[in-house]
């Protein structure tokens, strides 16, 4: 088999400590041949991992290479889109970092532009590909939970606001802890719930510690007065079939843990579920009219869920799969997301266009 040529477009954190560590764990079946950042020290660093790939700071000059067969896109989220399509319409599968874009209408153009192609877009939501997350779904899909009607989704951090790169930049990002780590446990929680169409969204955020420069920040220090984004937001999404959805997700909340989870209500059972970590998973659940809690023992032991996750998406690629995580799936988190934001500055309940169309 033809290995895959990859080539990387941005060249920071999540790429060298991730895609570029799963790339490189399957030299059977693809190579790094290009890596490109704007920023010299990003390539830099890039090129102790890689050194025999080409560097470029142009990313037109990996896409007008015809050996490459996908890209990833690792530039923050404002610099998804145009890399992305552009891959697309070069013919490039393309695996880009979540969130998919900044809104539902870039997220839209992108996945147009996939279908277009006829290429894979796939969304790197990692958690997926976690052990709780691959024990969850076959107990669920064994129809052990009865319907899941209801999930409370958590991603709170007391003290956790990332001082580097663009995080704390409206503009460039797209907003706050929602879009950053929000995305991670409301996708887990939808693909655990099979994926009901959201149609209204309602949310609230605040941003009142994260401007405070008396509050500590012990991931590194930063400007207050350059935080555009929220601190802290909540929301609850409703779904066409009659599903619901609490979400709530910060950077900084005066709370004892910080907690990665989603608690899912179902008629037959209740699941609680962490990220990663060990007895991440509490069953709740009745049996002959007795109460039973249970922990799973054999819930599979992935040592990266990111290297899974890259692994699935040149196997896709290979192969002529379809996208292990469809465009469209950051598309309707996009969508919610946005009718989130408008719920929050208009203080009310906001429709969710997460389709296509
Ligand atoms: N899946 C996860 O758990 C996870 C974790 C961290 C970050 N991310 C996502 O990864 C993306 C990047 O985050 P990061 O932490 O790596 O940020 P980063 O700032 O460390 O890296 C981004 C890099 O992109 C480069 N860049 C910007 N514009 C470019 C362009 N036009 N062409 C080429 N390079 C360009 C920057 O110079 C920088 O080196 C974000 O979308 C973020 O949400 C995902």
């Amino acid at each position: 088999m033809n290995k895959l040529k990859v080539g990387l477009i941005g060249t920071g954190g999540i790429a060298r400590s991730c895609h570029i560590p799963g790339f490189l764990s399957i030299p059977d079946e693809c190579e790094i041949v290009w890596i490109c950042d704007v920023s010299p020290e990003a390539l830099d660093g890039a090129r102790a991992l890689v050194p025999g790939a080409r560097s470029t700071h142009n990313y037109q000059d990996l896409l007008s290479d015809p050996e490459i067969g996908a890209v990833s896109v690792t530039t923050p989220n404002a610099f998804h889109k145009q890399p992305t399509i552009d891959a697309l319409n070069a013919g490039k599968h393309v695996i880009c970092e979540k969130p998919l874009a900044m809104n539902a209408v870039e997220a839209r153009e992108m996945c147009l532009a996939a279908r277009k192609a006829g290429k894979i877009l796939m969304v790197a939501l990692q958690m997926r590909f976690a052990g709780p997350a691959l024990f969850m779904r076959q107990y669920i899909d064994a129809g052990h939970m009865g319907d899941v009607y209801y999930a409370r989704a958590q991603a709170l951090r007391r003290r956790g606001v990332p001082h580097w790169g663009v995080f704390i930049d409206k503009e460039k990002q797209g907003g706050g802890p929602l879009i950053d780590i929000g995305v991670h446990i409301l996708d887990l929680t939808l693909h655990l719930m099979g994926h009901p169409k959201p149609v209204t969204a309602s949310g609230a955020t605040w941003d009142r510690l994260g401007k405070d420069p008396n509050i500590v920040n012990p991931w590194g220090d930063y400007d207050r007065t350059k935080f555009t984004v929220e601190d802290m937001a909540v929301g609850l999404i409703r779904f066409d079939n009659g599903s619901v959805v609490v979400l709530e997700s910060s950077f900084m909340a005066n709370i004892k843990d910080e907690l990665f989870r989603t608690e899912l209500f179902g008629t037959k059972s209740g699941a609680l579920v962490k990220g990663w970590g060990e007895n991440a998973i509490e069953i709740y659940s009745e049996r002959d009219r007795q109460l039973f809690d249970m922990t799973p023992r054999n819930v599979p032991d992935v040592k990266s869920a990111h290297t899974a996750e890259i692994q699935a998406f040149v196997r896709a690629a290979l192969n002529g799969d379809p996208s292990p995580i469809p465009g469209e799936h950051g598309l309707a988190l996009n969508a919610i997301f946005d009718a989130l934001y408008k719920s929050a500055a208009t203080g009310q309940e906001q429709p969710v266009h997460a389709s296509l169309t």
